[in-house]
Order: structure tokens, then sequence, then C-alpha cells
């Protein structure tokens, strides 16, 4: 035993039992592509997002945060290219009346209608099997369409945003100014991004409503490769920091054919999802394509005067982007471990003690006045800083294993002792060591082991 694999079904069924992720309005029978973190999701959806902030905008002085609106004007999404181009290929069986993304049933990377309706002509339906049963592919909008005040009409439509970077770029020249920031210099932002997917799927890997992490490099063009390989190291190097396995990571660099028509480069992180290995991460070099487009449309001038020259340059860009939702899945699964500890299984998730939903569990021995009044004083001497739980039900043995099951890397016991030695024991999640701590020096201790 040690590290186990999980497949799909065992992981949707213990993020439920554990409370990481429920389906969203479940009591009416849910609504496809909308999960709801539970309170050790959302502890731990904080946490990596917390995470990602400190690594990349906190640890690089030449980044700095925005935090733009989920509803835009919707020219921004026109000179973005997404009314016209943000689609997805969509096939129907005539027969079952399943609906596929056409280059999924197609099997080939490619939004091109007519490659795709040439390789769906002799393909059965998935779902049925039915043969001839495919209509034509045609293209289906992913933007989640809506209206600003009370007239439904064209002049009011607008969209949910589908990534968070059209925001950024439409700040660009504002946080520059009030920022003076110089070439190189980013742009990051975390929020909720929304698609309208065919098919959502493999539980929260394919969503509709989701949160992005995104940072947007602007740099002078002749310096543009260097900061994309740059980033790209960067964005492993996180990823491996929260305990995410390197056997679980590979890069996926995009063929021509793949990557968008303005990107000069684009990359993926991919890991090792029980359905294979999946884009987790992409690592794109956008050149000005950004800028140039949003200068056409809105009229302003988004050049950036280079001093060192004396001459008007558009930027470039390189982005990484990267969805909570994914990396979730992917520590989940790199942190779920069986292991047999004097003949009997127990669960741990070895969760890295940033990302851990619970820091410190406090436990009396029994439920005793005496114990949980010295229990309750300990609890309140720590808490306020991190996520700490207090529990008094059911054996030591039993809560010590919930502990495991949700990755608390520190239980506190208070024993009869405790009352005697002013003492407590603390626990280590993975040596499963005990060691017996002056309560009076238990918050120093416990800072020092989760920094
Ligand atoms: N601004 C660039 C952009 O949005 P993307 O490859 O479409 O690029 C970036 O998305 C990241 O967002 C992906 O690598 C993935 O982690 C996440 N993502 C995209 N669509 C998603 C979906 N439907 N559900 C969950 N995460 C998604």
């Amino acid at each position: 035993m040690g590290k186990t694999n999980l497949s799909m079904e065992q992981l949707v069924s213990y993020a439920k039992r554990r409370g990481f992720v429920f389906q969203s309005s479940e009591i009416y029978g849910g609504i496809a592509g909308f999960y709801d973190f539970g309170p050790y999701g959302a502890e731990l959806a904080d946490n990596i997002k917390s995470s990602w902030w400190r690594h990349f905008v906190y640890n690089n002085f030449n980044v700095v945060g925005l935090n733009s609106s989920i509803i835009q004007n919707s020219k921004l999404w026109q000179a973005s290219g997404h009314v016209d181009t943000f689609v997805d290929p969509m096939v129907d069986c005539r027969s079952c009346k399943h609906r596929f993304r056409a280059d999924h049933v197609a099997e080939i990377d490619t939004n091109n209608l007519t490659k795709l309706n040439e390789a769906l002509a002799d393909k059965s339906c998935p779902n049925c099997g039915e043969k001839n049963s495919l209509t034509e592919a045609r293209n289906f909008q992913m933007m989640f369409k809506t209206f600003v005040g009370p007239v439904e009409d064209d002049a009011a439509t607008t969209y949910l945003r589908p990534e968070t970077a059209g925001g950024i770029f439409a700040q660009y020249d504002n946080v520059r100014e009030t920022t003076r920031k110089k070439l190189p210099f980013g742009i990051a932002q975390i929020g909720k991004a929304f698609r309208n997917e065919i098919t959502p799927g493999d539980f929260i890997f394919r969503v509709r409503e989701f949160t992005q992490m995104e940072l947007e490099i602007f740099t002078k063009p002749e310096e543009a490769d260097k900061w994309f390989e740059f980033w790209k190291d960067y964005c492993l190097e996180w990823v491996k920091g929260l305990g995410i396995s390197q056997d679980n990571l590979r890069w996926h660099e995009h063929s021509e054919e793949e990557r968008a028509h303005y990107a000069a480069a684009s990359t993926d992180i991919q890991y090792k999802f029980p359905f294979g290995f999946k884009e987790l991460y992409g690592v794109a070099n956008r050149t000005d394509h950004d800028l140039k487009s949003h200068m056409k449309v809105s009229g302003k001038d988004l050049n950036y005067f280079d001093e060192e020259t004396g001459k008007n340059i558009v930027p470039y860009v390189i982005e990484p982007s990267v969805g909570v939702e994914r990396l979730f899945m992917a520590v989940m699964l790199d942190a779920y471990h069986e292991e047999e500890v004097d003949g009997e299984k127990r669960i741990v998730m070895k969760f890295h003690p940033d990302l851990a939903p619970v820091k410190v569990a406090v436990l009396p021995l029994s439920k005793k006045t005496e114990l949980s009044d010295v229990a309750k004083d300990v609890f309140k001497s720590i808490a306020g800083e991190y996520n700490v739980e207090y529990d008094e039900t059911q054996s030591i043995g039993k809560r010590y294993r919930r502990q495991d099951e949700i990755g608390t890397p520190y239980c506190v016991t208070v024993d009869f002792e405790s009352l005697e030695d002013q003492a407590v024991t603390v626990r280590d999640r993975d040596s499963m060591k005990q060691e017996r701590v002056k309560m009076g020096e238990l918050k120093s201790y416990l800072e020092g082991k989760l920094k």
C-alpha cells in the first residue's frame, strides 16, 4: 500500500463523502456542468488560489493584481474574437438525440468544419451505435448570453466572461499608467469564467462555471521567446511545489494546427488524470494580437513608448492560464494514499500543509467537561490565523482516521494528564509520531511546523 490511484468513480464519491465537492442544486436533481465546493473543498480551493497569488504576484515585483467585472461591454468580446470564433463544433444523433463535440466523435483535433464532416462520414453514434445517424457538424457559441437592463434587445446583449484575460487587456493601460510599470510587467487575475460547454464532464475537469488564475505578461516583442520559456518553467515549478508528482506531469507542445492562428507558441502542462494525460495548465505566446485588436475596435491608443529606442511598440503577451478545478482534481488525486497500520487500512490525504483544508484538529480525549473546557481554550489559543477544527465525538482512533481522510497535518489531543502538566500531544499526519508540547508553546510550535 502507499500511493493508490483512484478511479473517477472513487474520486467523485470520496469528494462527496468527505465534504469536498457536491453537485450544484443536488436536491433538485443537479445541473450538468456545475458543482459546489463543500466545507473542505472551499478551503482547498481557497488555499490553491492563495498559493498562486503569493507565487505569481507577491514573489514578482513586476506583477500586479486586478479584479475586473464578469460582465463587460460586449464590444470587448467582439474585439477579442470570442463573439465570432469562440465556438465548438457540435453534432447530433438523429436516432437517440444525443449531442456531442464533433471533434471528439471525429477523433481529430480541429475546428475546421469541412475536415470534421469528412472524418464524421463513416462514424456511428458513440451513444446508440446507429450508423449514418449523425447530423453535419455545426458551430455552437459557447459564451453565456445575457441582457443588461430591462430591455432584452441586441443593444443590451452581453455575455458572462469566458475567460478572465479580456478584463486584463481592457485595463492594461490604466494599470500601466497607475503603477508606472515598465516592460516586462504582468497583470494577474483570479476569477470566475463561464463556458456553455456542449459536453461538460469528467467531474470538475470540464465544467460550465469555473475559476481561472490567469497572468498576462507584457513584454518587448524581441524578448517574448525568453519570457515564454521563463514562465513555462515557473508554472511547472509551482505545480510541483504543490506536492504533485513529476511522474504525473508532462509537457504537450501544440502543433500549428492546434494553436490559435495568432499564437507564436503554445504549450500545456498535462496531468495524468484517470482518463489519461490531459491539459492542466496552458502557457501561450499570444504575440501583439490582443492589444492590437483592442486598439482597432476601441480606437484607443495602447502603444507603449520605449524610452530606450524612442519608438512606440505594441507589447507581446505571454499568458500562463490555469483552472482551479483542474488543479483541485490533480491535488486530490495525488494526495490520496492507502496505508496499512497495525493490520488496518488507513486512508490519508497527504496534502501539502499549505493546501490542507484543516491545518490542525483539537481533540479532547473524552467529552468530559473538564477536558472539553481545556480543549476549547486550546482551540481559542491557536484559532484565527488558519483553519482549526474542534471535534469531540467518537473514539480518538476514529477521529484520527477522520482527520487523516481530510488531510489534516496535525492533531492536538488534550488528555487527563494535560490537566496536570499543561501539555498536549501533537500527532503528525504522515509519520503518526506523537510529541508532547506545552500549551503555552503550542501556537509557535505549530507555526514553525506549518511554515
Ligand atoms: N485565456 C486563455 C484561456 O482561457 P484556455 O486553454 O481556454 O485558455 C485555460 O483555458 C485553462 O482554464 C485551462 O488550462 C484549464 O485549466 C481551465 N479551463 C478551461 N476550460 C475549462 C472548463 N470548461 N472547465 C474547467 N476548467 C477549464
